[in-house]
């Protein structure tokens, strides 16, 4: 809840939309929380696409940027039964809403599709401002983790960049929402296979200051990111929300000891027998429930690790640590410790304490475009379109 209401700093919600919806969900009841949003995302829409507020092209884009949060929003916990119709259904409304958001925008977001090896890669760029002859910007690429949309990133990071006269690119790899659904291809360890395409990509372009290049991944995006950077020297600086060295460590690392066992000798049928068993059983915490049911075994997490090539990461790396995480705590000094002066480590607190930061994106995105400067010796400018 907190995640969807944050994003009202960045266009992407309206926050007592959001809390008024928080009325309608029992605890637990994964359903009620998809019905609830799938109501408030109906109503949002009937309101955007009322003509008489199409003629108002702020409001429009607004309203439709909170609608489609809100079909993701009544997505997120639709992934325990795979042939729930819903989730194709709300997953088409929310691309829609969005898409109608970005093309009103002052510089409209470009949707693209770029050629990988063995696999494409739907993007979309962002500017502050037409591109004008010679000048050439920052540019910030982003990435999300094992399960947010690109979409979102518009509302949680990317304004940001946008409001100080930066480009933005977000996109998206396999196991990502997009590529799982239409690609049907699961996540994959060697993530320069994903960046090294999209900066081909800027290479292409004529907007673009390369020597002011930097890479920000969100939560498992901390490893995909540092691993693709360690393979990617045209990145000039790196952020990770937060760090992580071990994905493996990190994630079974939250499993009770029983359970942990069985992942690691590899005993697949009695750990879901007993994952089955906790499923069901009254007590399963959300959280846990949403982990497992998000896929788990999905892929082969040993190998989503930095210890052998953190080395290889050259650039000003950003850390950031926060102290009430609850998926990756520890990680964050870890990469810290192997990557020396090369990194600086930030730790978030109080209110800018949980996991990527979530509802604290105005002060997130500020402690990092501080260091941005910094790093790239320069004062971001104000920029009035956004
Ligand atoms: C999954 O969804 C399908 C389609 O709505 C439904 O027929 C089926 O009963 C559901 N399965 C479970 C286990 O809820
Ligand atoms: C790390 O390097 C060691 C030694 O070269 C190798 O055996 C191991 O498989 C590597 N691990 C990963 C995850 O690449
Ligand atoms: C980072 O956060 C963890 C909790 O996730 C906390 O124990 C640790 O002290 C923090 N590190 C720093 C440098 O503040």
């Amino acid at each position: 809840m907190l995640l969807v209401a944050g994003l009202a700093a960045g266009h992407g919600a309206d926050l007592n939309d959001v809390l008024k919806t928080a009325l309608y969900i029992e605890p637990g009841n994964f359903e009620s929380f998809a019905e609830a949003f799938k109501d408030l995302a109906d109503q949002t829409k009937a309101k955007a696409d009322d003509t008489l507020l199409q003629s108002d092209a702020v409001n429009a884009r607004d309203t439709y940027f909170a609608a489609a949060t809100y079909y993701r929003a009544a997505d997120l916990f639709l992934h325990g039964n795979c042939s729930d119709p819903r989730i194709n259904e709300f997953w088409d409304l929310q691309t829609d809403c969005f898409n109608k958001g970005i093309s009103a925008l002052p510089v409209p977001g470009e949707r693209i599709t770029l050629k990988a090896n063995g696999f494409k890669i739907p993007a979309i760029y962002y500017g502050p401002s037409q591109p004008v002859p010679n000048v050439k910007r920052p540019t910030l690429l982003l990435c999300e983790g094992y399960d947010a949309a690109q979409e979102e990133l518009l509302h949680f990071n990317v304004f940001f960049p946008l409001s100080r006269g930066w480009n933005a690119i977000t996109f998206e790899g396999p196991g990502q929402p997009t590529v799982r659904r239409n690609q049907d291809i699961g996540f994959i360890p060697d993530w320069e296979r994903v960046v090294t395409p999209v900066v081909d990509y800027l290479y292409t372009r004529s907007d673009i200051d390369f020597e002011r290049l930097a890479l920000l991944g969100n939560s498992f995006g901390g490893y995909l990111t540092a691993r693709a950077a360690a393979f990617e020297p045209r990145l000039k600086a790196l952020i990770l929300n937060g760090g992580i060295y071990d994905s493996h460590q990190a994630f079974v690392g939250q499993l009770p000891a029983n359970l942990q066992a069985l992942y690691d000798a590899g005993d697949k049928d009695q750990f879901d027998d007993l994952i089955g068993e906790a499923l069901h059983s009254e007590n399963a915490p959300s959280q846990f429930r949403w982990d497992v049911e998000q896929g788990l075994w999905a892929f082969k997490i040993q190998a989503y690790t930095i210890a052998n090539i953190t080395d290889r990461i050259r650039m000003p790396t950003f850390i950031a640590n926060a102290t009430d995480d609850q998926f990756f705590a520890g990680q964050p000094q870890l990469v810290k410790n192997a990557l020396g002066d090369r990194a600086t480590l930030y730790s978030f607190d109080g209110a800018a304490g949980y996991h990527t930061q979530v509802g604290a994106s105005v002060e997130s995105n500020r402690v990092i475009h501080m260091w941005l400067d910094s790093v790239f010796n320069m004062t971001s400018q104000a920029v009035a379109v956004y």
